[in-house]
């Protein structure tokens, strides 16, 4: 009989690997209610559906995606702060599904979030002192006055702010110092993981890189394991050591960071990578530039097969639309097996057997196809790539 760890997918970190977070087929479906008197639901919106991930201790996973692709749902799934339809969440060993009461609470102190608007996640009528020990109040962290207070200073000091900030109120502080309380706030339970949704993004760029950076001191000093959500790819980038990309409620890549920004091989990480500007001209004039046009399909509708077939410039007449692509190891020269890839046709793709649509519009005026009887309706160009793909017979 297979053993737990050889059923995992190849190329996934193995529990030998000292695995601390591992998700397994999360799903988190919302229902849509309608109706006044009957609360009546009528569909579902599939903001998470089949997330497979594990994260090493110490590791920094980042996962980045278009907004609403489900990577906060994700990241309150694991803990737990949003059940999940399906699937489990294994941290430290231990299935959260099954924790209930003070058991939860306990580990909870393990698995801490930051997020991204740090003034109202943190309460304004309360002084950063009773805001740090809040938590190590509740988890008997701050048991005699002396230690409570030594551990206060500690934190302080591990995010850069000085002593007196104790006294004052968050209103009072800039926004990267706000996010210094956070994080301060998040470690003063002594977490094991920390779910970092957008840390950065409400912050000015000059502040970004401190904040990171102090992200990045903090896992050295602390032993910590991050998931990092960002929507940044060059945050993301320097932050992680692994990354998954994220659509429509699933993983559509993931690899090592120097590996996926090397070759990023899915066509969304590919359109997603080839918007990010190169600072050297020369390579920024002949890089390649994939145009993702239309918006993010809903969630609560989601296309069927590949859920990028109806806006992927190298979709294929079959499969494509019918049969949803695993997140699986490639066959390709050089690529790691850790590199995994939710495609059919991501080999032919790498190799140029497959090239991508090209779109060339036609504007033809409707009103001159009908006055003109030699112009067949069929003529008028697609507007877009998704819809040029989606019409065309190939
Ligand atoms: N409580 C909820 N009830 C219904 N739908 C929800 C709920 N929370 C999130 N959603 C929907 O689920 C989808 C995923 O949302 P989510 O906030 O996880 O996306 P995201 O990737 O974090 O986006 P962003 O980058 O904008 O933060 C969205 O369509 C969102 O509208
Ligand atoms: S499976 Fe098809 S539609 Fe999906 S990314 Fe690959 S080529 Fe594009
Ligand atoms: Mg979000």
């Amino acid at each position: 009989m297979a053993t737990e760890t050889e059923s995992r997918p190849a190329g996934s970190p193995a529990d030998g690997d000292d695995v601390l977070l591992r998700v397994e087929g999360v799903k988190v479906h919302f229902p849509i209610k309608r109706g006044v008197i009957f609360d009546k639901t009528v569909g579902y919106v599939y903001a998470v559906d089949g997330v497979d991930l594990a994260i090493r201790r110490g590791e920094t996973y980042g996962l980045v995606g278009e907004s609403g692709c489900g990577k906060s749902t994700l990241g309150r799934a694991i803990l737990k702060l949003e059940p999940p339809t399906a699937g489990s969440v294994h941290f430290d060993g231990v299935d959260v599904a099954s924790l209930q009461g003070e058991e939860l609470r306990r580990k909870r102190r393990e698995m801490q979030m930051v997020f991204q608007d740090p003034l109202s996640s943190l309460d304004p009528r309360q002084s950063v002192e009773s805001l740090l020990l809040e938590g190590m109040k509740a988890h008997g962290l701050a048991k005699d006055q002396a230690a409570a207070t030594r551990r206060l200073r500690e934190l302080l000091t591990a995010v850069g702010l000085p002593a007196k900030s104790l006294s004052k109120y968050p209103h009072e502080f800039s926004g990267g110092q706000r996010q210094r309380i956070g994080i301060a706030r998040a470690l003063s339970v002594d977490p094991k993981l920390i779910v970092a949704d957008e840390p950065v993004s409400a912050l000015d760029v000059s502040v970004q890189a401190q904040v990171i950076n102090l992200l990045e001191e903090l896992q050295d000093n602390f032993g910590l394991t991050y998931l990092v959500v960002a929507h940044d790819l060059a945050v993301v980038k320097h932050i992680s050591d692994r990354v998954g990309v994220m659509y429509l409620g699933a993983l559509v890549e993931e690899a090592g960071a120097d590996d996926l920004y090397a070759a990023p091989l899915h066509p969304y990480t590919r359109a997603l990578m080839s918007a990010v500007p190169v600072p050297d001209p020369v390579i920024e004039d002949r890089r390649e530039r994939i145009l993702l046009t239309g918006d993010l399909p809903s969630p609560a509708n989601p296309p069927s097969g590949c859920r990028f077939h109806t806006r992927c410039p190298w979709r294929q007449p079959t499969r494509c639309d019918t049969d949803r692509p695993e997140l699986r190891t490639v066959q390709i020269e050089g690529i790691p097996a850790t590199h995994r890839v939710a495609c059919h046709y991501v080999e032919d793709i790498a190799s140029g057997a497959i090239a991508a649509h090209r779109v060339s519009a036609k504007a033809v005026d409707p009103t001159l196809v009908q006055s003109d009887p030699s112009l067949d309706g069929s003529l008028i160009g697609p507007s877009s790539i998704g819809e040029a793909t989606s019409a065309d017979p190939l």
